[in-house]
């Protein structure tokens, strides 16, 4: 089953531009370039309603809602909180029948994620369920499901979950858009063809990325490590440091480049190994002079950026470039290197990459 593959993990990774395409197929529709969503009973009247959201979920599937949030505030301009379902569902939540709640979920099974639903149903909001698995638990105890179809996924560590999650809220976020009418159909238009442009440049991702397999020798015998970046790139920052996490069982912490100077810097010494990502061009200027924070103290950098960029590579031991998309995007294509590092430094480790250690695929349990 695992195609030639010698792991779930490669596998689901390189399956992530079919990911894309079949999330993406049945609403798009190409004349008008808008989004459509067959079946939401959520009505136009409703959305226009909403004056809050909530996403909420566990682990990589939180770190999802991470970049939802900068998608759906900066298309559809409405007050996105996102927030851990273990810690949502024991708080008093500020929730009403304004409220619309996302819970993202890959198994749709995730006990915390389920119990964080229906309490916010139980405070009158309505539900719209992100999950891979239609007939979970989850996708019946919502309101409305946006099924991500990224097919099975049986590595522990998430993947194609993930950035399918992501095309998911590249989908509500233009669709929110349009149906508050935040922007302007030329933007919908250049959004809806960058969307559909995203499978065939992961694949071109994927044709490089095994160049990431020398960084991840390099790392495989360090205790600590740091992902860095800012804005959309600090939420792809959480993502990559908690892939190398669970499967490498290296320390790792993702920090917002602008924070390392508050406290982070003290950690930064000789030959510690940074991932500075800087694919946001509005915050270029700033991440540079975050990395050279990190190099002046002997750090060793592996930057993140957009292909034609020449900056980092002077600033940086090496660079990892990914095609050009709005900005939004930038985290399906980004985070691939960084899953393929996590991947290949677990490989140089011998550990068990699939089934890392004291982790289950899915958390019925709190
Ligand atoms: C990380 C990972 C976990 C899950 C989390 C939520 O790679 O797989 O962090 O993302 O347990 O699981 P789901 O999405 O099934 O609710």
């Amino acid at each position: 089953e695992k195609e030639g593959y010698d792991h779930f993990m490669l596998k689901e990774i390189h399956e992530q531009p079919r990911a894309f395409r079949n999330t993406m197929t049945g609403r798009i529709d190409e004349k008008g370039k808008k989004v459509i969503f067959e079946g939401l009973s959520l009505t136009s009247e409703q959305l226009m309603q909403i004056d809050k959201i909530f996403i909420v979920a566990c682990g990589t599937a939180y770190h999802a809602g991470l970049v939802g949030k900068y998608v759906i505030e900066d298309l559809a301009r409405i007050p996105v909180e996102v927030d851990v379902a273990s810690e949502f569902r024991y708080r008093r939540p500020i929730v009403t029948e304004k409220t619309l709640v996302i819970v993202v979920s890959q198994s749709g099974e995730t006990a915390d994620t389920l119990a964080a639903l229906r309490e916010a149903r139980r405070l009158g909001a309505k539900v719209l369920a992100i999950t891979n698995v239609v007939g979970s638990s989850i996708a019946r105890d919502a309101d409305d499901v946006i099924a991500t179809m990224a097919g099975p996924e049986i590595a522990v560590a998430s993947t194609k979950a993930y950035t399918s999650q992501l095309v998911a809220f590249y989908l509500l976020g233009i669709y929110l858009a349009q149906v508050r009418e935040t922007i302007e159909e030329g933007e919908r238009i250049s959004l809806i063809e960058a969307l559909e442009k995203l499978p065939e440049q992961a694949e071109e991702v994927l044709s490089y990325s095994e160049n990431i397999r020398t960084f991840a020798d390099s790392i495989k015998d360090h205790k600590s490590l740091f992902y860095i970046g800012r804005g959309i790139d600090y939420a792809v920052a959480l993502e990559g440091s908690l892939k190398l996490k669970e499967i490498s069982y290296i320390h790792s912490e993702a920090y917002p480049a602008g924070e390392l100077k508050h406290g982070t810097l003290a950690l930064i010494e000789e030959n510690i190994p940074v991932i500075a990502l800087a694919t946001q061009d509005e915050l270029y200027e700033k991440m540079i002079s975050n990395i050279k924070e990190v190099t002046a103290r002997g750090a060793h950098v592996l930057g993140i950026a957009l292909a034609g960029d020449t900056e980092l590579h002077k600033s940086t031991d090496e660079v990892i470039s990914v095609p050009s998309t709005v900005s939004l995007f930038t985290p399906a294509l980004s985070v691939i290197p960084l899953q393929l590092l996590s991947y290949y430094t677990s490989l140089a480790l011998g550990n068990d990459v699939d089934k890392p250690r004291n982790l289950a695929k899915s958390v019925t349990v709190e």
